[in-house]
């Protein structure tokens, strides 16, 4: 009888602990997000220049964002680099420079050979050209380090750093969480900084990844859950963004979401939940009249759908959308 009331006891004070730990995390993740509309270049100005690359950023930066959105992923040699395939061909000359390196995965149907970038040091992946592919003017760019992104940004725009397939490299034993963590760390880069022209937000699809981050390793760096148009997962119901809040300072929907649903922008906000969706584009060079048009549709996201911040592949006609 004793025994059972201490039991009970011991579960109510675990159960007020979780509560308290969660809406103390939800409550520090709303604190520490950016607060204006922001303009996120996705990839770098990577309309103009070849993605995930320190041009595309440079570009990024005198086009005036708010932030450079990238991609990490993890070198065999547990180097993070900037990237947004899991596999190098598409972006760089790697079936040139290694060809028998190539592999076709246990299960992958396409089989089709692929270079895996946890296949390859970063000495390695430092000899591939990851700009050529986009034009000659490119020619000699290579794969960033998450370091040479930081380094780069510093003091010129914010960071919106997305976590590749964690769930992947944990199960291969890679703590990717931990690894940009302890990244931004010895850049003392690991806290919130509301005075830093280059604040941190880390983005991912995966909601355990971003879960882990802000209750097991207690971060309290802004967290953004990226969802994909099907949303199969409900994480943009009611009761999914109330989820998302308990680790999350925002969200990052894919832009049909939120055309299809604009009620979505009010519930996270009722929350406190920013939202940034993804990834307004079009080739401008390549078709001038679709400026207007991608101006206009990132103008009524702003201000009728009331987002806060876009991401884009033309921070330029962001910009344009936003002076409006
Ligand atoms: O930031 C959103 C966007 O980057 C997610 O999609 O595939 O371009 O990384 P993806
Ligand atoms: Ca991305």
């Amino acid at each position: 009888m004793v025994l059972a009331i201490l039991k009970r006891s011991l579960h109510s004070a675990l159960a007020v602990l979780l509560i308290f730990s969660y809406s103390t995390t939800a409550q520090q993740q709303t604190q520490n997000a950016p607060s204006a509309k922001t303009i996120i270049a996705h990839r770098g100005a990577s309309a103009y220049a070849p993605e995930n690359t320190l041009p595309a950023f440079r570009l990024a930066f005198e086009m005036g964002v708010d932030f450079i959105e990238y991609d990490l992923q993890v070198t065999k040699d547990k180097q993070l680099v900037v990237l947004h395939d899991q596999t190098l061909e598409r972006t760089t000359n790697v079936e040139e420079l290694f060809p028998a390196r190539g592999r076709i995965a246990a299960g992958d149907k396409s089989e089709k050979k692929r270079w895996y970038v946890y296949d390859f040091t970063l000495a390695e992946i430092k000899k591939l050209d990851a700009g050529s592919w986009v034009g000659v003017n490119f020619k000699g760019t290579s794969v960033p380090t998450f370091q040479e992104t930081l380094d780069i940004a510093r003091g010129r725009a914010g960071h919106f750093i997305e976590l590749k397939v964690p769930d992947e490299y944990n199960a291969r034993g890679v703590d990717m969480e931990r690894l940009v963590l302890a990244q931004l760390e010895r850049n003392n880069r690991a806290k919130p900084d509301s005075k830093t022209r280059s604040p941190i937000v880390i983005q991912s699809f995966s909601a355990r990844s971003m879960e882990k981050i802000a209750t097991e390793l207690k971060s309290r760096l802004p967290l953004h859950l990226l969802t994909s148009a099907d949303d199969k997962d409900g994480w943009l119901t009611r009761d999914g963004l109330a989820k998302a809040k308990r680790f999350c300072a925002g969200i990052s929907p894919h832009r049909s979401s939120v055309s299809n649903n604009p009620e979505i922008v009010t519930w996270a906000h009722e929350l406190g939940l920013r939202v940034t969706p993804y990834t307004f584009t079009t080739i401008a060079a390549a078709a001038p009249q679709e400026t207007e048009p991608l101006r206009a549709e990132m103008s009524r996201f702003l201000y009728t759908l009331k987002v806060d911040g876009v991401i884009t592949d033309n921070p330029d006609i962001a910009g344009k959308a936003k002076a409006k």
